[in-house]
C-alpha cells in the first residue's frame, strides 16, 4: 500500500486485496496511436474505483484507489480516461446480489461510461489518441481510466455533453430496442411506460416523439408530472394514489397497444389485461422486487408468486403478444453497434437528448443510489470520476428543498476511500 490517506472503513481481507479484471491504468502523458503507455513509465499508476465487496446495502460500494503496473494495451484495445458513469438500475439490484450478469465480488462495478481516448493499441484504425467516446462494458467502468475493445467505444457528437454521454448508452438501446425492434411502435399506436420518469422512461417517451401521434401514459410520483409532460408523455398518471388500469380505461376503454413493463408481479397481469387486441407486452425488468437498500425476500416472493403465468393456447386466443428484453444477454455487438449509431444520429438531430437529473462524484456514490432508491430522481443519475473539491455542491436538477441529504458514509468521505494493490495481470 503506499498511502496517501488510509484506510478507514471495515476491510474484508483477502476478497478486496485482488482486483476483479486485469487492471486497467492511464498514461501521464497522451500517448502517440499505436504506442503503448507500459513502453512509456514503469513507475506505478493509481486509479480510484468503485468496488463493489460484497452484497448488501449502500456500505458494500466503496471506494478504492488500486495501485497497479502499467499496462500493455493488446491489438484493438484502447485506453480511455473516464470523465462520467452512468448509475444504473441494474447496479442497485447488483448490490444486492440480484444481477446474475455482475461478476461475483470484489468487481469495479458500472457498465457505461464516457471519457477520452488516451492510448490505442496496434490495429486500430478508427480511434485516436484525443477522441471524446463512450463506452459500454458488462462491468468496470467505475474506474478513473479503463482499458476496452476500440469496438466497444462509440465517438461522440460535438455538442454531447460527458455527462450525457454516459447517460445514454444503456437507457436509449433497452427503450430503443423495445420500441423499434419489438413493438414495432407506429404512428397513432397508445404506450403505457412505467416508471415514465426515470431513466429508461424519459428515453422511451423521447423515441415515442419521434413517430407521430403516439399516445403516451406515464406513471411516475405526482411531483414529476409536469416535467415528463413537457417531455412528452401525454397522460402522467400517479400509480401512488390511483389506479392506473382505471385511469387507462377512463381514456381509452380499449386500452393500449404496447405495455412497457420494467415492474413485474401484479403489474406484468395487468399490462397484459390492458392490451387491445394485436398488443405487445414487455417486460424487461423486475423493479417491484426492490422496496429500498437492502434485499427484500417478501417482496421478491411476491413478485415471483403475482408474475404473470399463461399458456400458449391461451396466449393464440388473447391475440396478444409477450416478449421479454434484457440487454445484457444481447451478445450481438453489431446489433449493439448499429442501435448506438442510430441513437447518435437521432440527438445530432436534436430529437433526443438525455435528462440528467443529478452529478456525484464517486465519493458520494451512497447518496447517488439512495437518490434512486427513495425514487427522487427525473432522469438520469450521474456518476464523476474526479475527485470533489472542498467547495463544491451537489450538481443536480432537483428542486429546491428537495431531499438530498448526506448519508453517514458520504459525509466520512474523506477518510472512506481505500487502498488496495491491484495484482499483475
Ligand atoms: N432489461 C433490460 O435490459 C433493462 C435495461 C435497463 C433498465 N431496465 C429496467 O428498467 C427499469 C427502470 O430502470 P431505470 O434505469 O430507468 O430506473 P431509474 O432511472 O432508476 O428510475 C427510478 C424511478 O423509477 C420509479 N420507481 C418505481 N419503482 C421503483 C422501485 N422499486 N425502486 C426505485 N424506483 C422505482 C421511481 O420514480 P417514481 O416513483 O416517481 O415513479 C424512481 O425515481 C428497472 O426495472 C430496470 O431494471 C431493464
Amino acid at each position: 500500500m503506499s498511502g496517501e490517506e488510509a484506510p478507514t472503513q471495515q476491510q474484508q481481507p483477502e476478497q478486496e486485496k485482488k482486483p476483479d479484471e486485469p487492471p486497467p491504468a492511464a498514461s501521464d502523458a497522451p500517448q502517440e496511436p499505436g504506442s503503448s503507455p507500459a513502453a512509456a513509465e514503469e513507475k506505478p499508476l493509481s486509479c480510484r474505483a468503485l468496488v463493489l465487496t460484497g452484497y448488501g446495502g449502500y456500505d458494500k460500494v466503496r471506494l478504492q484507489v488500486k495501485t497497479q503496473s502499467q499496462p500493455q494495451l493488446k491489438a484493438g484495445e484502447v485506453l480511455v480516461r473516464v470523465k462520467a458513469c452512468g448509475l444504473n438500475f441494474a447496479e442497485l439490484l447488483g448490490r444486492q446480489g440480484l444481477y446474475e450478469m455482475l461478476p461475483a465480488p470484489p468487481v469495479t462495478m458500472g457498465m457505461e461510461g464516457s471519457g477520452v481516448i488516451e492510448a490505442v493499441g496496434e490495429d486500430v484504425k478508427d480511434r485516436k489518441v484525443g477522441d471524446r467516446v463512450i463506452t459500454l462494458s458488462r462491468s468496470g467502468m467505475w474506474q478513473e481510466v479503463v482499458v476496452v475493445s476500440a469496438d466497444h467505444t462509440f465517438p461522440m457528437p460535438e455538442q454531447m455533453s460527458f455527462e450525457e454521454g454516459a447517460a445514454l448508452p444503456v437507457n436509449y438501446i433497452t427503450a430503443y430496442m423495445m420500441l423499434f425492434e419489438m413493438a414495432n411502435v407506429r404512428p397513432g399506436k397508445s404506450i403505457l411506460i412505467h416508471m415514465a420518469a426515470g431513466g429508461v422512461g424519459i428515453a422511451a417517451t423521447q423515441l415515442c416523439k419521434t413517430v407521430q401521434d403516439v399516445t403516451v401514459f406515464g406513471t411516475a410520483s405526482a411531483s414529476k408530472h409536469e416535467t415528463i409532460a413537457q417531455g412528452g408523455v401525454t397522460h402522467p398518471i400517479d400509480y401512488r394514489t390511483k389506479d392506473y388500469v382505471e385511469e387507462i380505461r377512463k381514456i381509452n376503454p380499449k386500452g393500449v397497444d404496447i405495455v412497457l413493463d420494467p415492474l413485474g408481479g401484479s403489474d406484468t397481469q395487468k399490462g397484459f389485461s390492458l392490451l387491445k387486441p394485436l398488443g405487445t407486452l414487455i417486460v424487461f425488468g423486475a423493479a417491484n422486487c426492490v422496496t429500498g437498500q437492502k434485499k427484500n425476500l417478501l417482496a421478491m416472493a411476491k413478485t415471483w408468486y403475482n408474475q404473470l403465468s399463461l399458456n400458449t393456447l391461451k396466449l393464440m386466443q388473447a391475440n396478444k403478444a409477450v416478449c421479454g428484453f434484457h440487454l445484457g444477454y444481447i451478445t450481438d455487438e453489431e446489433l449493439i453497434s448499429r442501435c448506438m449509431f442510430k441513437l447518435l444520429e437521432l440527438y445530432r438531430q436534436g430529437k433526443i437528448k438525455p435528462r440528467i437529473d443529478s452529478c456525484y462524484h464517486f465519493e458520494e456514490v451512497t447518496d447517488a443510489m439512495r437518490r434512486m432508491h427513495e425514487r427522487q430522481n427525473i432522469g438520469k443519475v450521474i456518476l464523476l470520476p474526479e475527485p470533489k473539491k472542498q467547495e463544491e455542491k451537489p450538481k443536480s436538477n432537483a428542486e429546491p428543498g428537495e431531499n438530498v441529504e448526506k448519508s453517514e458514509v458520504s459525509e466520512k468521505k474523506e477518510e472512506a476511500t481505500e487502498e488496495v494493490k491491484a495484482e499483475k495481470d
